[in-house]
């Protein structure tokens, strides 16, 4: 479930020469271990760059039904997820400790279709993910996962993963699954999700930990 707080994004286009790809550049400059392009089979999971909100926007944030199981509505506008790429996507990604998010890409095309959102807090981070309708099925979310879960681990401080999703997010608790984390129990009266309206549900928790050496 995205944990998008859009009244606190900065409605600001994606800068001139801000790039997506730092899988060639210099390992000095993005100095955070987990905060890299990560090249899979089929996908492409990288920082933004310019162009991506307005497909990103059509392939994912505006659809109804990909905003069901998530803590936000779906966007209305392209600017919306404008300024959601810019914070999460592009920003934070020199930013340690900072909420930051893969752009998932098609590799052949590098076409835009989904987020993978990491939250650190100390020693421990959350996750929320989606792609867009028409990649589903396809075990693409599985490919992104296990891609950034690995990436994720790299980061030195990070002792425990985990997540939240839906009871009736079914597709969400099989990813989860097949990539390995353990259902560790529900979380009462957890999220808000608005197109549940405003009572809290309750959530299947999934968590993984480093195992000590
Ligand atoms: C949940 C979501 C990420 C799944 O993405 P996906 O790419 O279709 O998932 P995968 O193809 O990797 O599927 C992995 C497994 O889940 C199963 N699965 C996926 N969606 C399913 C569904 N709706 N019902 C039942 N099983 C489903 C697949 O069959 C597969 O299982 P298998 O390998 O045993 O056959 C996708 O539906 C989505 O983006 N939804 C909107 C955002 C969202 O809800 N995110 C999660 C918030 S907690």
């Amino acid at each position: 479930m995205e944990k998008l707080t859009e009244k606190s994004m900065r409605d600001l286009t994606l800068r001139k020469n801000s790039t997506a790809d730092n899988s060639e550049a210099p390992a000095s400059k993005y100095s955070l271990p987990e905060r890299t392009a990560l090249i899979t089979e089929r996908l492409h999971l990288r920082r933004a760059q310019r162009g991506d909100a307005k497909t990103l926007f059509s392939n994912y944030t505006s659809d109804v039904d990909c905003s069901h199981f998530l803590q936000r509505k779906p966007h209305s506008t392209v600017s919306q997820t404008d300024s959601m790429l810019q914070k999460f996507c592009d920003e934070a990604w020199n930013v340690s400790g900072t909420p930051f998010s893969w752009v998932i890409a098609k590799r052949e095309t590098d076409e835009p279709i989904g987020l993978f959102l990491a939250f650190p807090d100390g020693h421990k981070t959350d996750f929320h993910y989606g792609i867009g309708k028409r990649f589903w099925g396809q075990g693409l979310a599985s490919e992104a996962g296990k891609a950034t879960l690995e990436a994720l681990w790299k980061s030195p401080n990070t002792q425990r993963i985990w997540t939240f999703c839906d009871p009736e997010n079914i597709g969400s608790k099989r990813v989860l699954e097949k990539l390995g984390l353990t259902h560790e129990g529900i979380l009462r009266k957890w999220a808000v999700l608005p197109a549940f309206g405003p009572e809290a549900r309750d959530c299947h928790v999934f968590g993984a930990t480093r195992v000590k050496e």
